[in-house]
């Protein structure tokens, strides 16, 4: 089998060991001759990278590591380029929490005004990326999983609209292994699903057994009216959404799923559905990021401290992100022409039909080695449609004012989120968001 090289960017992300044990893991299927790393921070690059070279030297020596904050390097001969790049790291994120909720508002990573400050500051460093490669490896592939994605995708939709670049996120992929564990079967291929939506921002329609056919969103729906997407192992076992706050928020779907209980809905509508009761408790003073910070990324950089330390890896130190093998299957399918069935954000181009035509959509598609084939979805309910010609119209605007450098473009896609009461409070976000990211946004005028 022909092995690709990669490179994933964002060297010193959190995720970045969880991702290289689960490519060890399926090396079977996606073998690799080459692993690069690149970042544009290189100390906290280095931490990870010297980790990981131990781990890939004591599990499959014959790949071939690099840890660079040189893109030539970099992007040099690589057949797809992995990336999870946070621009502006925690510490912006947090600022994108804490500001909206100084005003009652939602602060969240990708949704409402911290997403929009988030997408404002990730458009550039995708563009950047996505340059690197067409420079040095213009067959490669980009998988690009930074966030905002509904915004990033919007922006390279009109950016850079013939390079290979694919958008992907793996919200919908663990609320799927969790149907799988509610339904008693063994893993995600066991089910077949339909889903629509805008990243962050979507329904399932239908879930049926991929042997039989049969549709199980009747005992799906009976179980999520009850408890939500909450299954037995987010309690019992470390995994990527299965702290305590991840918990709450697979509870609380059955909260969301209560207004339109022939879907079942996205997670992150709780944010849109329900902002009210999620400001309520959130702590104005420690966030999501203050909480990451303190577990999720002490924890990564400890561990590989230590295996550095000990010049060794004895294989618990680190959480395999088994979870994260869409990544693997995503690229197997471009790479091998599998035709997998996957979720992707996609331009909508007539998918669903009664929707704009150039919004970036998040279907099912079948991926190629030319690309994804979208299903046709056809016609959305009212209710779903009114909400995500609100929202998509947020995500344009935002992608209008980062080219136009235009102020006014931004207050209305701050005013026009569901998550923010009136234009007055948007204007007042605004400006205490643009004060903190002169750095990372264009000049606005
Ligand atoms: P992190 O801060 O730990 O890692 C991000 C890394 O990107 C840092 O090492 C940083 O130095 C680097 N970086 C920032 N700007 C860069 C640039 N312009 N060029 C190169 N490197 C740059 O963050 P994390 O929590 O591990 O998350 C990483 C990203 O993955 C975030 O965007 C997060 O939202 C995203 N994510 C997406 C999904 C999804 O569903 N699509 C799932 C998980 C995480
Ligand atoms: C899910 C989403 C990602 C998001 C992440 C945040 O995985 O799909 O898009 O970045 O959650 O998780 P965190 O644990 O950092 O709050
Ligand atoms: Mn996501």
């Amino acid at each position: 089998m022909q092995k690709s090289s990669i490179v994933i960017a964002g060297g010193g992300s959190t995720y970045t060991p969880g991702i290289i044990l689960m490519l060890l893991e399926h090396l079977d299927r996606f073998p690799l001759r080459k692993i690069k790393f690149y970042d544009n921070d290189e100390e906290r690059q280095k931490i990870v990278a010297d980790a990981c070279e131990i781990i890939i030297k004591k599990q499959c020596p014959e790949i071939e590591f690099i840890a660079t904050t040189d893109p030539e390097t970099a992007f040099t001969d690589v057949d797809f380029v992995m990336a999870h790049i946070r621009v502006g790291k925690y510490k912006m994120r947090e600022l994108d929490e804490k500001i909206p909720m100084k005003y009652g508002v939602v602060g969240q990573e990708t949704c409402g005004p911290g997403g929009i400050a988030y997408g404002m500051r990730s458009i550039a460093g995708v563009i950047e990326l996505i340059d690197y490669m067409e420079k040095y490896s213009p067959d490669a592939w980009l998988l690009n999983y930074s966030n905002p994605a509904a915004i990033v995708a919007e922006a390279t939709r009109r950016l850079r609209p013939n390079s290979k670049i694919l958008n992907i996120c793996d919200m919908p992929i663990s609320i799927e292994n969790n149907m799988v564990e509610i339904l008693g079967y063994e893993k995600r291929s066991d089910i077949v699903t339909s889903y629509y939506g805008l990243n962050h921002f979507g329904w399932w329609n239908d879930v049926r057994c991929a042997k039989t056919g049969k549709d199980l969103m009747p005992q799906l729906r009976e179980y999520v009216r009850e408890n939500g997407y909450l299954v037995q192992s987010d309690i019992e076992e470390a995994k990527q959404h299965g702290d305590n706050s991840w918990n709450e928020t697979y509870r609380m779907a059955k909260d969301i799923y209560v207004v339109d209980p022939e879907t079942l809905p996205n997670t992150y509508l709780k944010y849109y559905l329900l902002s009210d009761t999620v400001v309520e408790h959130t702590d104005p003073e420690y966030t999501r990021a203050n909480q990451v910070m303190d577990t999720r990324e002490k924890e990564v950089f400890e561990a590989c401290l230590a295996i550095k330390e000990k010049d060794d890896f004895e294989g618990n130190e680190l959480m395999m992100d088994e979870h994260a093998s869409y990544i693997v299957d995503l690229a197997t399918a471009l790479k091998f022409n599998t035709y997998a069935r996957m979720l992707l954000i996609v331009e909508n181009n007539g998918i669903i039909e009664n929707f704009d035509p150039t919004a970036m959509v998040e279907v099912p598609c079948l991926v190629t080695a030319n690309g994804p084939e979208p299903l046709s979805v056809g016609k959305i309910p009212r209710f779903q449609k009114g909400l995500m010609e609100e929202q998509v119209a947020v995500e344009k605007l935002v992608v209008d004012a980062w080219e136009e450098g235009s102020y006014q473009k931004l207050w209305q896609a701050i005013s026009l989120s569901k998550t923010v009461p009136s234009i007055t409070v948007a204007k007042k976000i605004l400006d205490d968001l643009y004060e903190v990211n002169k750095e990372y946004w264009p000049e606005l005028k």
